[in-house]
């Protein structure tokens, strides 16, 4: 069941190509355009406010940027256990969005109640169609990852960013803020990305050697700005969920704003950095973590490592990507580096210690 792979995981992470083309595919037409829910219509939404826990919740971190760049739509994110207990004021013109690969996870569904008649609609984006979470929303947009088994989530974060980029491009046409051209351009980019993940796939073997070092480590941070944050977030948890190495995850432009302190000669730092607008900063921070002996591991594409120059310790080159969707693709090489480090150490990748595929207590 493991369809030849050592783990669930690697499984997980090798599928993602195939059942992000089936999540486009099953919610755009064979002529490209959008399919999805006739429910799906921004006209007249004030704002959405996505809640989740965990990897969930970074994708909807991630979505936050879209949904505002593509779609200029007010977008806030919460994770289900502060939302529920701080219990915000909602507008009745506004969405909530509950994202979970379970759709069972207990602080998201109290979420999601809590959310019930204040708002117009609840829509939630999970992976099992038939959950407590997707039973209970107006509109539930199913991710069509598959089953996932492993207890770190790969394949379901990757489809949770396709359904979640799809819904942020049907609102910017709905909100005006797109022509059909440019839908059609970033619906295309979305297309490209199986092609892009199998060849990001192809870097394992290289990422396994990067990961035999850095399962050394004690204590690695990970960096990224724009949508990349989040992605950088999400690269941190994986790490020490699978492996126990501690890791933390930060906006690049934070750096300098307290954990630059703990950088020195034996802390890796992973930037997540495609080359786009704002890579002359992100090449500055990296300087600055150089200066203190730090070791970088640059992640980006080629004209990205080139205009990084000298200096890095390891660079691994990924295939050029439209910006936006970019932590899409960068996903993987995240995974595989935690996966492969977790291997490296011995620990256990399918079971992770006190953790629980789906957290259904509070
Ligand atoms: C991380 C992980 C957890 C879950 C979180 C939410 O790899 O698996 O952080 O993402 O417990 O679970 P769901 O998505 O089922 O609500």
């Amino acid at each position: 069941e493991k369809g030849g792979y050592k783990h669930f995981m690697a499984k997980e992470i090798a599928e993602q190509p195939v059942v992000i083309a089936d999540a486009l595919k099953h919610y755009t037409t064979p002529e490209g355009g959008l399919r999805l829910p006739e429910g799906v219509d921004f006209k007249g939404v004030d704002r959405i406010t996505m809640v989740a826990c965990g990897t969930a919740s970074y994708a909807c971190h991630v979505a936050k940027y879209w949904f505002e760049q593509i779609a200029g739509l007010p977008a806030e994110i919460d994770i289900a256990s502060e939302f529920r207990y701080r219990e915000p004021p909602l507008s009745g013109q506004s969405w909530a969005v509950f994202v979970s690969q379970s759709g069972e996870t207990a602080d998201t569904l109290a979420a999601l109640r809590y959310a019930r008649d204040k708002v117009a609609r609840i829509v939630s984006v999970v992976n099992v169609p038939t959950s407590s979470i997707a039973r209970e929303s107006d509109l539930s947009l199913p991710i069509l990852a598959g089953v996932e088994v492993g207890v770190a989530s790969t394949k379901a974060f990757t489809c949770q960013l396709t359904v979640l980029a799809l819904m942020a491009v049907k609102a910017g046409l709905d909100r005006g803020r797109l022509t059909a051209e440019q839908a059609a351009a970033h619906l295309g980019s979305l297309r490209n990305l199986p092609g892009l993940m199998n060849h990001a796939l192809g870097l394992s073997g290289v990422i396994a050697e990067v990961a035999e070092e850095l399962a050394e480590a004690q204590d690695v941070l990970f960096l990224g700005r724009g949508a990349m944050y989040p992605l950088a977030l999400e690269g941190a948890l994986k790490l020490k969920e699978i492996s126990y190495i501690h890791a933390e995850g930060y906006a690049s432009g934070e750096l300098k704003h307290g954990p630059i302190a703990l950088i020195d000669a034996r802390v890796p730092v992973i930037v997540l950095a495609p080359r786009d607008g704002l890579f002359d900063k992100t090449v500055s921070n990296m300087q600055e973590v150089m200066a203190r002996h730090g070791k970088v591991l640059l992640i980006s594409d080629a004209a990205g490592v080139e205009e990084a120059g000298a200096g890095v310790w390891k660079t691994l080159v990924l295939p050029e990507v439209e910006a936006a969707f970019a932590p899409i693709l960068y996903a993987v090489p995240a995974q595989l580096l935690a996966y492969h480090t977790a291997i490296a150490k011995g620990t256990d990748v399918d079971q992770p210690r006190n953790l629980a595929k789906s957290v259904t207590v509070e």
